[in-house]
């Protein structure tokens, strides 16, 4: 059968319009439950970082929601460190927050938000660790995660990266579980209250031999440094310093 050119474009027209209506139609009908996967991510690394969830454990929403009545949302604001009480940190949207220039640094941070969410996991009424956000540059991407910190501000929980497109195998082995299980106990800061946590190159041995430093990643010395640049920006005065100096002199650490 021969069709005429009319026909033909006709037919295709009214074919990606139906598509597109379509395709529409899901992606409007999906959000909100992109919204929710996403929330839900997010709450499943900062159960992580905080070693609340193990790596590789599976854990459905219901149990996600069950640990995360012991996480108290706050923000804070970073320059002069307050939490910001007025706030409703459960409906805070972080990506509308607004920025400002970052101070020069070695993490490639180019902005920073004037207020952060942060998570504090509690016990009782007591806050029993910190989880912070942290963000820069690896080697090929901007690695986005989440430092947890005892209360007494000073030893680390965890750490853990939800976001990150570094080789896998190399730069990519910061999400490797074993990599991961040589940060609980390490100390972020010295006894002067400087940044001294660091990946260093080569192994760096138990956490009493050596509690300042964790091991390099293998044939990935500049993800290695971009994390201890990102470390070195947000545990110092441009990023939560203020807030953890703030939270040590209220004498609740
Ligand atoms: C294809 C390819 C991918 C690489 N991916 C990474 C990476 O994700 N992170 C990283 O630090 N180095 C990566 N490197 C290696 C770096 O170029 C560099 O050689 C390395 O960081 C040096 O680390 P080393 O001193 O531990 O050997 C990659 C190299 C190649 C060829």
């Amino acid at each position: 059968m021969q069709y005429s050119m009319k026909y033909i474009f006709g037919f295709a027209a009214a074919l990606c319009f139906v598509c597109s209506i379509l395709i529409s139609s899901a992606n409007v009908g999906l959000r909100e439950r992109q919204e929710i996967n996403k929330k839900l991510d997010k709450q499943k690394s900062v159960l992580q970082a905080a070693w609340l969830v193990k790596p590789g454990e599976k854990i459905d929403r219901a149990r996600v929601e069950e640990l995360f009545k012991n996480v108290r949302p706050r923000v804070v604001d970073l320059a002069t460190g307050k939490v910001l009480e007025e706030v409703d940190a459960e409906a805070f949207d972080e990506e509308k927050a607004p920025e400002i220039p970052a101070p020069v640094n070695n993490a490639g941070i180019r902005e920073i938000k004037e207020q952060v969410k942060i998570y504090e996991i509690m016990d009782g009424d007591k806050v029993s660790m910190f989880v912070l956000p942290i963000v820069g540059k690896g080697l090929w991407s901007t690695m986005h995660g989440f430092l947890a910190l005892d209360a007494d501000t000073r030893t680390i929980r965890g750490l853990t990266y939800y976001d990150q497109a570094e080789t896998p195998g190399l730069g990519g082995e910061v999400v490797n579980p074993k990599w991961k299980a040589l940060w609980p106990g390490r100390l972020a800061y010295d006894d002067s209250w400087n940044v001294k946590i660091a990946v260093i190159k080569g192994p760096a041995g138990s956490v009493e031999e050596n509690p300042h430093a964790v091991d390099g990643l293998s044939g990935a010395s500049l993800t290695s440094r971009g994390v201890t640049n990102m470390l070195q920006f947000w545990l110092g005065e441009n990023g939560f310093a203020p807030f953890l100096k703030s939270f040590r002199e209220s004498g609740r650490a």
